[in-house]
């Protein structure tokens, strides 16, 4: 199948193209307005994604070296995301599909995640377990079948990704945080400090990142100016290592509780570079098998939705053109 891929659920704005076996383009249009206002702007990122899609688009059949009329469907996430953001695209994808009389098919955002291990090669074939951490979401989710998927740990409060941006945002960092804190980690040392993990008593598998923030922000203001710059590394390296110690922790349990023997990491957080080291020492020690996307199929991207898509639509599946975005889509169907 040839195949179109668009997501727009935030703030990048991005199409891939899929030709028979294989990635042919993967286009990703970050959009940089938001870097002043250290965090996304809804309403901007609705207009930016309507100044960037057709572009995008273009370039990601252009690099395939394909005609849009060779396509022979096109698969768009619907959700969860802004409303905004999702309906720019689901348009986009709606009035290409009609003129070209080809199928839609709307893919969960972050089952497109999970899918972003089997873009490049075969990933891992379920049962496996997804931790799926980035800005928006922190899920460990037991993956039975494609499709069937059981939610077995979440956040109560912040998502990690959210945490790193605003701790970023406390150490006067660039945005989005999560990098910025990953390369200034590296220069402090992690023992500097001992914040609060973020257990939940009552949920074993569950995360919360309100107290580490808040814990964050109190050091902070605990020293004056001079300190603050002198300790910033050192608070940077506690504050990822607390943060990254209790997904290694949880994800360990899920793998024990659950008998499963293989962990596939999603979302833009899999970057992180102490979460991939220790995984990778934790996974020779326990013996488990380790899936980590390349770190441009971490973050935001088409390549994962028209990888998810592509699975539904050969197996004869496709959405009513009455598709409409849904903000708080889950991937179960439980509360
Ligand atoms: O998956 P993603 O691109 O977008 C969402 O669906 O949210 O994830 C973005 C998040 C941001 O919070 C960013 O700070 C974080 O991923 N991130 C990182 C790293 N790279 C990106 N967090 C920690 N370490 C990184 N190296
Ligand atoms: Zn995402």
């Amino acid at each position: 199948m040839k195949l179109l891929g668009i997501e727009t659920s935030c703030d990048e704005t991005a199409a891939a193209v899929w030709l028979e076996d294989r990635l042919t383009s993967n286009i990703v249009a970050s959009q940089e307005v938001h870097q002043k206002y250290g965090g996304v702007v809804p309403e901007l990122a609705s207009r930016a994604h309507v100044q960037l899609i057709l572009p995008t688009v273009q370039k990601a059949l252009k690099e395939a070296e394909i005609e849009k009329e060779h396509l022979d469907g096109i698969a768009v996430t619907f959700g969860p995301g802004l409303a905004g953001s999702l309906l720019v695209g689901l348009n986009f994808a709606k009035a290409m599909a009609l003129a070209l009389d080809i199928p839609i098919i709307g893919v969960n955002h972050i089952e497109g995640h999970i899918f972003s291990n089997s873009v490049l090669g075969e990933g891992p074939p379920p049962p496996f377990i997804a931790l799926i951490i980035s800005g928006g979401h922190t899920q460990l989710v037991l993956v039975h079948e494609w499709g069937k998927y059981e939610i077995l740990g979440k956040t109560r409060d912040d998502a990690v990704g959210e945490a790193f941006d605003k701790a970023a945002k406390m150490l006067e960092l660039s945005y989005p945080g999560g990098p910025a804190v990953d390369k200034l980690a590296a220069t402090g040392d992690p023992e500097y400090l001992d914040f609060p993990k973020g257990r939940i008593k009552d949920s074993e598998l569950d995360f919360s990142y309100s107290g580490l923030k808040t814990a964050v922000l109190y050091h902070l203001q605990s020293l004056s100016p001079e300190e603050r710059e002198r300790s910033k590394a050192d608070v940077a390296a506690s504050f990822q290592k607390a943060a990254i110690e209790i997904l290694i922790e949880n994800s360990l349990k899920a793998l024990e509780k659950y008998q499963i023997d293989q962990l596939a990491l999603a979302g833009g957080v899999a970057c992180n570079s102490l979460l991939r080291n220790r995984l990778k020492e934790e996974s020779e020690k326990h013996g488990f098998k380790l899936f980590t996307p390349p770190l441009n199929l971490c973050t935001d991207n088409a390549a994962m939705i028209v990888r998810a898509g592509r699975f539904y639509l050969e197996r004869g599946e496709r959405s009513e053109f009455s598709l409409s975005p849904v903000p708080s889509l889950r991937l179960d169907s439980e509360d």
